[in-house]
């Protein structure tokens, strides 16, 4: 396209006084090195956000660098001080370990001894530590939204299918897949999501209920000692914290062969995150919903939230592109994704 002479003066206006900004003292966005630590690098979900991170430094001009944890927090605390080291300007975590509040705590401090911004992502610290620094934020959000609408696609189901109570007795019995243990998301996503199915109007019976980390495996593994334990016929419905896990719990049915398409032998099973699999399984029938966490977001949100703050500036809806509660939480919200809707996201 033709340009201006009224674009050229803008563009010129513009230039002068983004030169002014950078002699008050501010950084170039060039100049911005962001490091990221991502819990460990095999997790699906991680994964999609993750992509986004990079995608959006790219769109932003700054460097990103992202490490894997690998799992295991005296690796991340090392990663955490290399990038200190190296003169980050602002870090990114996503926390190994959310569960022991010292861990936060610990990070927290080696970013207020450089005085540089700290952004964590997906795993809650604790509210007094994230208190305790200004320059601190957390991207992620709200779990117990996500455990009313896990529950409520069961819920959902059972209105819709009366032949889903296998045993007739008016209640839904369930089994649980849940994530990493004590972790908000797991706590959470598990108690509303059978608060959500007993506020449908339905009683539930818990047949077993196992902690599998977030992980397809595990899933897989914990289901198959269900099918053990409790029997098949006895099991009404599959809740798993996130897809990974739900998608073990289906190559389990499968290996029953349930959940390969004969109607009497259905289980539904849903879980939370709308990853490409997960979808994936919607579109084959053997996992009935999921819940979108939303990793395009949670990723950009977070970038830019560092990429701001790493230049003085202020991290608010006008640098991050979502609301900023207390002056530190950027809560991105969740959907529910169903039979109708799930192809959009594909
Ligand atoms: C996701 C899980 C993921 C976990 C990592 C959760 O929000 O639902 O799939 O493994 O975050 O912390
Ligand atoms: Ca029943």
């Amino acid at each position: 396209m033709k340009m201006k002479w009224r674009d050229g003066l803008f563009s010129a206006a513009g230039l002068l006084v983004f030169c002014a900004f950078c002699a008050a003292g501010a950084t170039m966005a060039s100049d911005v090195l962001v490091g990221a630590c991502i819990y460990k690098f095999d997790d699906t979900f991680m994964k999609g956000v993750r992509r986004n991170m990079v995608s959006e430094m790219k769109k932003l001009g700054g460097e990103l660098e992202v490490a894997d944890s690998q799992n295991q927090q005296p690796v991340q605390d090392g990663q955490v001080g290399a990038f200190i080291n190296k003169g980050a300007k602002a870090l990114i975590v996503n926390l190994v370990n959310p569960v022991d509040r010292a861990v936060a705590a610990s990070l927290l401090e080696k970013a207020r001894a450089a005085n540089l911004p700290i952004v964590f992502l997906n795993r809650e610290p604790d509210a007094e530590v994230m208190k305790s620094y200004d320059k601190a934020c957390y991207v992620g959000t709200h779990a117990e939204e996500s455990g009313r609408l896990l529950g409520e696609l069961i819920v959902d189901y059972f209105k819709g299918h009366p032949e889903a109570d296998r045993n007739g007795d008016g209640k839904i019995q369930y089994v649980m897949l849940r994530g990493g243990e004590g972790q908000q998301d797991a706590i959470l996503r598990t108690e509303f999501s059978v608060k959500a199915m007993k506020d449908g109007g339905f009683e539930v019976e818990e047949l077993a209920s196992e902690t599998a980390n977030w992980d397809k495996a595990q899933g897989a593994e914990r289901m198959k000692g269900f099918i053990a334990s409790v029997g098949l016929d006895r099991i009404e419905a599959v809740v798993a914290n996130n897809d990974s896990m739900a998608l073990g719990a289906i190559a389990a049915l499968k290996a029953e062969g349930y959940n390969l398409g004969d109607a009497a032998k259905y289980i539904p099973v849903v879980g939370v995150d709308a990853t490409a699999p997960a979808l994936e399984a919607m579109g084959q029938g053997t996992l009935l919903g999921t819940v979108l966490n939303d990793a395009r977001s949670q990723g950009a949100a977070a970038v830019r939230a560092a990429f701001a703050a790493a230049q003085g500036r202020a991290i608010d809806k006008e640098t991050v592109g979502y609301e900023v509660t207390d002056g530190k939480y950027i809560w991105i919200p969740y959907m529910k994704v169903t039979t109708e809707n799930f192809k959009r996201l594909m």
